[in-house]
């Protein structure tokens, strides 16, 4: 009978890949890099590892093609409300703000009443401004976000703010913190009571990775 493993996904490049990895080491995970890039295995724990896309990870945790991930907070509010929250990490903290050029006289959030707001988070832009009573124009981007206002596309902008140099760069200002969020555990909803037991020694391993680091 195939053993039962435990798949966690992570984030194949950018920020959380290196300290997701590392997390996972110091919890006595290691990880073998083989050949095959995309999935790698655990040689001392019942693991699978899965790089993937950011953005992907909610939908494969509600599917139950994976079982856990390693993942920004604000990934799940913008597209994971159902998924299952367990620990969070420490790491990759940011902000989720609104941003606009620095030289537009801002006095509060009634100032983007119909502005157009560029954003690779619209549904967590939406809500804030909703919340607000505020209605704006919401343009959807991937990537590059803060040079919107730049080339006209935008009048604002919302993004992750970490060390705050991109906003800089593009000569915007942070106007309103949206949400705060950093590394956390996702859980699928749909895992199963093997795989559980699985996550529950790797949870515990990692409580104790964290405690150890404050
Ligand atoms: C991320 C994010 C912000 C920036 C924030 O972009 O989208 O633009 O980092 O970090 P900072 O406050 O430390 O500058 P990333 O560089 O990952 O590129 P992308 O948006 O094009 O994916
Ligand atoms: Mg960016």
């Amino acid at each position: 009978m195939k053993k039962e493993k435990l798949r966690i996904a992570i984030q194949k490049s950018g920020r959380l890949n290196e300290d997701s990895l590392k997390i996972l080491k110091d919890a006595g995970v290691s990880i073998d890099n083989g050949k095959e890039q995309l999935k790698a295995s655990a040689r001392n724990f019942p693991v699978d590892v899965l790089y993937l896309r950011n953005g992907d990870i909610p939908q494969y945790l509600r599917d139950g093609v994976v079982d856990v991930a390693i993942l920004g907070e604000n990934v799940l509010v913008e597209k994971g409300k159902d998924i299952i929250r367990g620990e969070k990490l420490g790491f990759s903290k940011c902000r989720v703000s609104l941003a606009v050029p620095k030289s537009m006289k801002y006095n509060g959030i009634q100032d983007l009443e119909g502005k157009k707001i560029a954003t690779s988070y619209p549904n967590t832009v939406k809500e804030y401004l909703t919340k607000k009573g505020i209605t704006a124009d919401l343009h959807i981007i991937n990537g590059s976000v803060e040079i919107a206002p730049n080339i006209g596309l935008a009048d604002a902008i919302c993004d992750i703010v970490s060390s705050g140099s991109t906003l800089f760069k593009n000569n915007l200002k942070e106007a309103e913190v949206m949400l705060k969020s950093e590394a956390i555990l996702a859980i699928s909803p749909k895992i199963s009571e093997e795989r559980q037991q699985i996550l529950d020694q790797l949870q515990f391993r990692i409580k104790s990775v964290l405690n150890a680091r404050t």
